[in-house]
């Protein structure tokens, strides 16, 4: 019988520690329940001690997820062990994850402790941790720049005290994929109660091998968990992908021989959820879910495919949920049909009224734009309805530009319900409208980013703008989407100053300061 490999999905924490990419509760429980939905093991949902807002956020998913295991991440102290206790109180099944660095480097520049300290530091931890819950995950951070011999008495003390997963981090993606494969291999052999514990990768991309590390991990380590996030999300170049070591894991059931709970059918709406929550867009090469994943664009490839579809596909598209680019409703669908399509998507909305809402503005954009496509309902709930309560809102926008002149627009929006009017020119009509919008409520933002992306691939489809702003040393994202680019570019727009509105503060997990 082949061996169970764990999903630790940790988008909702270190996913989420990407600059720009933070999110609200509201936002972190959607994208919880579809977790919830793809049958992910272990959902990290956050790092409870950090701020307030990320202890609302890990007892809110906490206390609505019940399939998934919820896990908050804390330092190796007792004041960060107890928050996540207390943010974990009513989960079904609940985990502390309790981290300290014990690479030389970051035990002398940035801790500044002494390895017994952190090796005593650790045991206390893990016995602390464990008198308040029985799940317990241990990490050396910087695991595989630690010395082996100091890392296998760290570990072997852990165990000792009763962690039930150890996770082996490559912090920085410094490992290669049979190096990172041998150090686990080493660690469980020289360990003597290795066997006592699950051993779990967590891989960083920063030399684009975080899956492959990963892999190696589980092939050659011999571990049984693996860390990652939807889209590989995170700092830097980002975590090790769940998309990508689930099918890698499930197509190459041959070489792997390992089971995995997933239900792939929810990968692409988590994927396009995660991207319009945190603005983070999917490059179209991405593997299985980028725009061209499963198009066939050669004339010898369709040729063969056409006759065998295994000619030149490895995985079926409608595994990972994927459908036939069709037109799904127009503009005389009713709302229940509307309901079946989003639940076949994935992407089940709350409540009557989230429904309402998201139907009221299916409606609007069905009048507008005659074909109605997957990619289209999925903006709409996720980019819409996500962000209704908040702030600012749009309520119009009037633009006039015309060959060798200088563009000019007006904005009519709401803020804290009031209306506002703004009017500027601008480079181009998008610069105009955000110039509008930014004389009104004068932020002072730089923006650092700014692209637009054809949901449906077509000049019929609904543009998706993205636009990052920088303020006072935050980053955050907006997304708007609308057919008209304009429109999508001053919500997305509104959407980031509504994140920059709501004030932060946050504690980092990693380079973030004494335990
Ligand atoms: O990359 C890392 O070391 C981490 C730990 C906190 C587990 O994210
Ligand atoms: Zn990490």
């Amino acid at each position: 019988m082949a061996d169970q490999l764990i999903i630790f999905d940790t988008t909702l924490r270190d996913g989420e520690q990407s600059p720009g990419a933070s999110m609200t509760k509201d936002e972190k429980l959607r994208i919880a329940r579809q977790l919830e939905r793809l049958k992910v093991d272990v959902i990290e949902a956050g790092f409870a001690a950090s701020s307030n807002g990320d202890f609302e956020a890990v007892q809110a998913i906490a206390q609505a997820i019940k399939d998934s295991t919820i896990c908050s991440l804390s330092r190796a102290n007792d004041r960060d062990i107890t928050r996540a206790a207390e943010a974990l109180k009513g989960a079904n099944r609940a985990r502390i994850h309790t981290f300290i660095a014990t690479s030389p480097l970051h035990m002398e520049k940035k801790l500044r402790m002494t390895p017994e300290q952190v090796l005593e530091q650790s045991r206390l931890s893990v016995r602390f941790a464990r008198n308040l819950c029985e799940d317990v995950e241990f990490s050396p951070e910087d695991g595989y720049r630690s010395e082996p011999d100091f890392l296998c008495r760290v570990l072997e003390a852990v165990i000792a005290e009763g962690a039930t997963t150890i996770n082996v981090p490559d912090t920085v993606g410094y490992a290669v994929p049979e190096l990172y494969g041998t150090f686990l291999k080493n660690l469980r052999e020289r360990i003597p109660n290795s066997d006592k514990a699950i051993w779990s990768v967590h891989c960083h991309n920063d030399l684009g091998m975080a899956v492959a590390n990963s892999l190696a991990g589980v092939k050659i380590g011999g571990a049984r968990q693996v860390e990652c996030t939807i889209n590989g999300l995170g700092e830097r170049a980002g975590n090790c992908s769940l998309e990508e070591v689930v099918m890698a894991v499930k197509t190459r059931k041959d070489y792997f021989g390992l089971d995995i709970n997933i239900d792939t059918q929810h990968i692409l709406a988590a994927s396009r959820m995660v991207s319009q929550t945190t603005g983070f867009v999917v490059q179209p090469n991405k593997a299985v879910v980028g725009a061209n994943a499963f198009a066939h664009a050669s004339g010898i490839h369709q040729d063969g495919v056409l006759k065998a579809r295994d000619t030149y596909e490895i995985m079926r598209a409608e595994d990972v949920g994927w459908s036939a680019n069709k037109i799904v409703l127009g503009k005389l669908s009713g709302r229940n049909a509307f309901k079946q399509r989003l639940l076949e998507l994935g992407a089940q909305l709350e409540s009557e009224a989230e429904i309402n809402l998201a139907f009221t503005r299916f409606k609007e954009l069905a009048d507008r734009k005659s074909e109605i496509f997957d990619e289209d309902i999925l903006a709409l709930v996720s980019v819409d309805v996500a962000h209704e309560q908040e702030s600012y809102r749009l309520v119009s926008l009037r633009q006039h530009s015309e060959t060798g002149e200088r563009p000019h627009a007006e904005v009519i929006f709401t803020a804290e319900g009031r209306e506002v009017r703004g009017e500027a020119d601008g480079n181009g009509p998008v610069d105009a409208s955000l110039k509008a919008i930014e004389s009104q409520v004068n932020s002072g933002a730089e923006m650092v980013l700014y692209s637009v992306n054809a949901i449906s691939g077509s000049t019929e489809s609904q543009g998706e703008v993205t636009v990052r702003l920088q303020n006072s040393g935050r980053v955050v994202n907006g997304v708007g989407a609308d057919p008209d680019i304009v429109v999508a570019s001053a919500k997305a727009y509104l959407s980031a100053l509504n994140k920059l509105r709501s004030k932060v503060e946050r504690v980092a997990a990693q380079g973030g300061g004494n335990v």
